[in-house]
């Protein structure tokens, strides 16, 4: 087997602090190239200050390190890119084409693009939302995301291209922390609830949303990479599940722990984006095709992010 040498764009991200260390672990230390648009000095290992929206800087990286897979996960999300719409297009387009034609030029191996619960709009079944319907996504992510799946079936297709791709619910993890998403509330709350200090949740407390524990959504970013090509039916992106819940039952799972946990509501801009999103999903396909299967449930998730936090904050007694 030739030895894999992988970059990782967005490596400062929620996902990207996380699947470094998994593909580090995985691979190697000196075969991880993590990237960023800011420096990071919290990784060990290998990294490059990266705009991945400049095609001859990603050009070096991948000429330099001869990459064989990039696992491109920079991106604004959802409720960041409605603020500035067109300049979120621009982004997630462009370093989507450059991450594509780059790894076409140099024969890159593999390609992992990461999409979205968000490429759905209210217009589908909502519960169970099944892996091929219409797509009208309401966000201008969720935009770039549809557009990018099409993309990705289109370099495979056309050029053979190894791209794969799978659909994250909202991810929930205590290593790292979301920015700009509208299923963050599902990660800020616990770190309230560890911190004894109230919570106003910015969706309605009915509001259920499909989400993912991170070592599941790690998994499953592995699992789908490292399936045998034959196996990919699906080469837009997969629709995978964790489980779902809404805001009251993840209030009521952390007071199994703080009883005295306060929330309050005060519904901003980011609900009406989650009313058009699905609240649970089907994910038939992800199961036959690599044997996907969440390990995570509600409860399983809130015992092990609040152990988790409650070191972090008595360790570091500072705030995260
Ligand atoms: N977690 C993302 C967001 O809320 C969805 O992909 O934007």
């Amino acid at each position: 087997m030739t030895q894999e040498q992988i970059l990782i764009t967005g490596a400062g991200g929620q996902l990207g602090r996380v699947l470094t260390l998994k593909l580090q672990e995985t691979y190697g230390i000196n075969h991880i190239i993590a990237s960023d648009l800011r420096p990071n000095t919290s990784f060990n290992g290998i990294f490059e200050v990266l705009d991945a929206t400049d095609f001859d800087a990603l050009q070096t990286i991948v000429q330099n390190y001869k990459i064989t897979q990039i696992y491109h996960l920079a991106a604004i999300l959802s409720a960041s890119g409605e603020k500035a719409p067109l300049n979120t297009w621009d982004i997630n387009m462009k370093t989507l084409f450059n991450v594509l034609e780059v790894s076409r030029i140099h024969k890159v191996k593999k390609v992992f693009f990461p999409s979205s619960i968000a490429v759905f709009g209210d217009n589908v079944q909502r519960t169970n939302t099944p892996q091929s319907t219409n797509l009208k996504p309401s966000t201008v992510y969720g935009m770039s995301k549809a557009a990018g799946e099409n993309w990705a079936n289109y370099y495979f297709e056309k050029y053979g291209l190894d791209v794969r791709s799978i659909r994250y619910p909202g991810v929930i993890g205590y290593q790292s922390l979301p920015g700009g998403g509208t299923t963050d509330y599902a990660v800020d709350i616990y770190h309230k609830a560890v911190k004894n200090e109230p919570f106003e949740c910015f969706l309605s407390a009915s509001t259920k949303l499909p989400m993912i524990y991170m070592e599941d959504a790690i998994r499953a970013t592995i699992e789908v990479m490292q399936a045998p090509s034959e196996n990919m039916t699906i080469r837009t992106s997969y629709n995978i599940a964790g489980t779902n819940f809404n805001p009251e039952q993840i209030t009521t799972s952390i007071r199994k722990i703080y009883p005295e946990f306060q929330v309050s509501y005060n519904p901003d801009f980011r609900q009406d984006i989650a009313e058009t999103w699905p609240m649970s999903i089907d994910d038939t396909e992800a199961q036959k095709d690599w044997n996907w299967k969440p390990q995570y449930a509600l409860e399983d998730i809130t015992t092990d992010m609040i152990k988790h936090l409650k070191r972090k904050y008595t360790i570091e007694n500072i705030d995260l």
